[in-house]
C-alpha cells in the first residue's frame, strides 16, 4: 500500500506534504513532487495537507497509473528533503484540468 502524487500536483507544488512525513518519500521534478512506493509506510499524514488535493491512496479509483508514475519518476528525480519556495501562480492551477499533457516537465528539480 502506498500513496501517491498525481497530475494534480502539477504547477502548485506546495510541498506542505514534505513536513508531514516522516518516511522522507518525495522526489521532486521540476514541477511537482512523487512519492516513492518502496519508501511509503501509509501513513496517510500526507493526504490532507495538501492544498490541491494532489495525494491519493493506490486504491483510489483511477490511482494504478499514478503508482506506475510515481515509481518511475521517483528513480529519476532526487529525494527533496527541506521545502524550496512554492510557485507564485500555485494557486492559479488548483484543480486545471490535462496538466499531465500540457504543463508537465520530466526534468529532475536541480536545486
Ligand atoms: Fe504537490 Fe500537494 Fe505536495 S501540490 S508538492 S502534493 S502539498
Amino acid at each position: 500500500m502506498t500513496f501517491v502524487v498525481t497530475d494534480k500536483c502539477i504547477r502548485c507544488k506546495f510541498q506542505d506534504c514534505l513536513q508531514s512525513c516522516p518516511a522522507s518519500c518525495f522526489h521532486e521534478g521540476v514541477n511537482m513532487l512523487v512519492i516513492r512506493p518502496e519508501d511509503c509506510i501509509d501513513c496517510g499524514a500526507c493526504e490532507p495537507e495538501c492544498p490541491a488535493d494532489a495525494i491519493v491512496r493506490d486504491t483510489a479509483p483511477g490511482a494504478e497509473q499514478w503508482v506506475e508514475f510515481n515509481r518511475k519518476y521517483a528513480a529519476l528525480w532526487p529525494r527533496i528533503g527541506s521545502p524550496g519556495e512554492v510557485p507564485e501562480d500555485a494557486d492559479d492551477w488548483i484543480g486545471v484540468e490535462g496538466k499531465l499533457d500540457s504543463e508537465f516537465d520530466p526534468s529532475p528539480a536541480t536545486n
